[in-house]
């Protein structure tokens, strides 16, 4: 049970850094296929299995073929030979009945996977993890191959079925004399070197992740829409192709060397393998001086020997490369994304009745060492309006955003009524949190949709998403569009619209007025586009909804850099390199003489 003061001093995190071990994840991954899909993963392992037998005990009817033409005894021809035809047919029809069964089952699991990972991503509590390097490149990789993490499940049959043909092979030339195990054994070198190669090459690829994922990045840059304007005025195309041509050579130069280097080693083991096989024939038809169907079956089965083992370790190769490694990324993020419900047991408070308070709180986005917050201590009561000033970059939004649970501080803690926001959940928290951000996505959907998925369960509720637009003052934006609330917005899409900046952050701001009773209310500089009287009058509607009757206790954080708006805040927090300087209402401020009222001066003064 963690206590209180636990909550205030967290450590780094250091749990998540390392992906979980390879073959518990790969087990957790075949229980996953086995719970979507238990039957058709059944068939297709016993199906796999079963083809595997008469294509091993192939070397045994040639051994009977060869001993009966040997020996003129047309009998045995007959029957071996029919032996020979039948298990031909039975590999070729249990292989085709099989792969059926497969692809079923993998068309099947890899939906199943699919949304599984997007909903693993979608339980991750905060945002961090778009933030550290390491964490990006591994869920970027993750993404890339959850379409082929099915591929597992018949890598796994496989390889056991490649296994099963090896042990009815070596059982057979044990057979002939126990010596020839030896074979085997010499085989082990090209079982090393396939079981080190997958995990060097590995390794080498995380390394160049990160410049590939810059290579796409400026690829994106370079082509599509969004930078284009940008692009051509500063004329950086050029460079920009340099540059991603750089930065892809970086990423694939050392991955070209190791390959080339573990491809010697290989080479080497089967070069000993090869000089082994030719040994054994030598031992067996002058050393033993065995009769000429034994030479038959070692000959045979020797020569399967060396296909099976190249077989069942390519496959190992693949599943420890590939699909191990993607089994441990998807193993990672259930167990980073169940850390976030484990810690979370607290329920949040249906009202706020002592507000929110940070005490102490510290922040440094990931992967950084700079404090953007630096020991805050606020306290924002309930039924009040807060508003934060501050210069660009004077943590502002970090401050929100850590509100809003999309961050966790690195020292210090919030309280919501006096109970730590930390092991609350960051999914229940924010269905009671609204508001806009100062970064907010333009969701290229109908217009209703792009307001109404404020409140997802009333995103079809016509008159909740008009009531909202009028909350927002956007009901301009709506009635220029020309089929109103059901305009596609988005010019890229049929009979799509695009609307300006202004109108698509009006867009935004109605879409974070759709909660109703939120316990808290932020408002970070979603009006800078808008002209400065618009913004006073709407804020003056939200500080008077606030300050009235809600009975939910409700917060109202205001971020603006417009004076004039922040002066009607209850309390007006003023923010300076990462730190909280002054706090107090405009009149208090004023008097005091201090950065608020240098600042208010400068913008009065601007405006008359
Ligand atoms: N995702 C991030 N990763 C690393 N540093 C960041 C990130 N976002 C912001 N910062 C840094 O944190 C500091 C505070 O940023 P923040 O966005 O909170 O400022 P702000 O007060 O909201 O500024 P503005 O008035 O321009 O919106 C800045 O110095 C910025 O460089
Ligand atoms: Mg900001």
């Amino acid at each position: 049970m963690t206590s209180l003061a636990d909550a205030a001093t967290r450590v780094p995190d250091t749990r998540f850094d390392r992906l979980p071990p390879m073959l518990s994840s790969m087990w957790r991954l075949c229980k996953l296929g086995y719970r979507h899909e238990p039957r058709l993963m059944l068939w297709a392992f016993v199906l796999s299995q079963l083809a595997v037998l008469p294509d091993a005990l192939m070397a045994v009817w040639l051994m009977l073929l060869g001993k009966g033409v040997l020996e003129h005894r047309s009998g045995l021809v007959l029957a071996s030979a029919i032996g020979l035809g039948v298990s031909a047919a039975a590999t070729w029809f249990l292989r085709t009945v099989s792969t059926r069964v497969q692809r079923r089952f993998r068309d099947k699991v890899t939906i199943a996977l699919e949304s599984h990972v997007a909903r693993l991503q979608a339980t991750v509590g905060t945002i961090a993890h778009h933030e550290r390097p390491d964490y990006l490149d591994r869920l970027s990789m993750l993404r890339d191959q959850v379409f082929v993490l099915d591929h597992m499940y018949m890598s796994l049959f496989s390889t056991l079925g490649w296994i099963l043909r090896l042990v009815v092979t070596v059982a057979l030339l044990v057979s002939i004399h126990p010596a020839l195990i030896l074979l085997a054994v010499c085989a082990l070198p090209t079982v090393i070197t396939s079981a080190w190669r997958p995990g060097v090459e590995r390794a080498i690829f995380e390394k160049a992740a990160q410049p590939n994922r810059l290579a796409r990045h400026l690829f994106t840059v370079a082509t599509t829409a969004p930078p284009g304007k940008e692009v051509r005025v500063t004329g950086i195309g050029p460079s920009l192709v340099t540059q991603r041509r750089q930065a892809w050579e970086f990423g694939f130069k050392p991955i070209a060397a190791v390959r080339w280097r573990s491809a010697m080693w290989h080479t080497l083991a089967w070069a000993f393998f090869g000089a082994a096989y030719v040994g054994a024939i030598v031992f067996v038809s002058s050393g033993l001086g065995a009769p000429a169907g034994s030479v038959l079956l070692v000959l045979a089965a020797g020569a399967r020997l060396s296909a099976y083992i190249g077989a069942t370790v390519s496959e190992i190769g693949f599943l420890r490369g590939f699909w191990a490694d993607g089994s441990r990324r998807l193993a990672w993020l259930e167990d980073y994304a169940a850390s976030f419900v484990a810690a979370a047991d607290l329920p949040v408070p249906s009202v706020l009745r002592r507000g929110i308070r940070l005490d102490h709180v510290s922040f440094a986005y990931p992967g950084t060492t700079r404090l953007v917050l630096d020991d805050v201590t606020l306290s924002l009561e309930p039924n009040s309006v807060v508003a934060i000033v501050g210069e660009n970059g004077a943590g502002k939004s970090t401050l929100v955003k850590v509100l809003a649970k999309m961050y966790e501080p690195s020292s210090g803690a919030i309280f919501v009524d006096d109970q730590p926001l930390a092991r609350m959940r960051a999914d229940e928290w924010r269905e009671r949190l609204a508001g806009a951000f100062q970064d907010f996505f333009r969701f290229e959907f109908r217009a209703q949709q792009t307001v109404g998925l404020g409140d997802v369960p009333r995103v079809d509720d016509t008159p909740a998403v008009v009531a909202a637009i009028g909350r927002a003052g956007a009901d301009d934006v709506v009635t220029r569009l020309t089929a109103g609330l059901q305009t596609q917005l988005g010019p890229t899409w049929p009979g799509g619209v695009d609307v300006s900046f202004g109108q698509w952050q009006k867009l935004a701001l109605a879409r974070g007025f759709m909660r109703d009773g939120p316990l808290l209310l932020v408002l970070d500089e979603p009006t800078a586009a808008l002209d400065a009287e618009t913004e006073h009058a709407l804020f003056e509607r939200y500080a008077s909804a606030a300050q009235g009757t809600s009975g939910d206790g409700r917060v109202t954080i205001l971020v603006s850099h417009r004076f004039s708006t922040v002066r009607m805040a209850d309390r007006i927090i003023v923010m300076d390199g990462a730190k909280v300087v002054e706090m107090g209402t405009h009149d208090e401020l004023i008097a005091k003489k201090g950065q608020y009222s240098e600042l208010y001066g400068i913008q009065a003064a601007a405006y008359r």
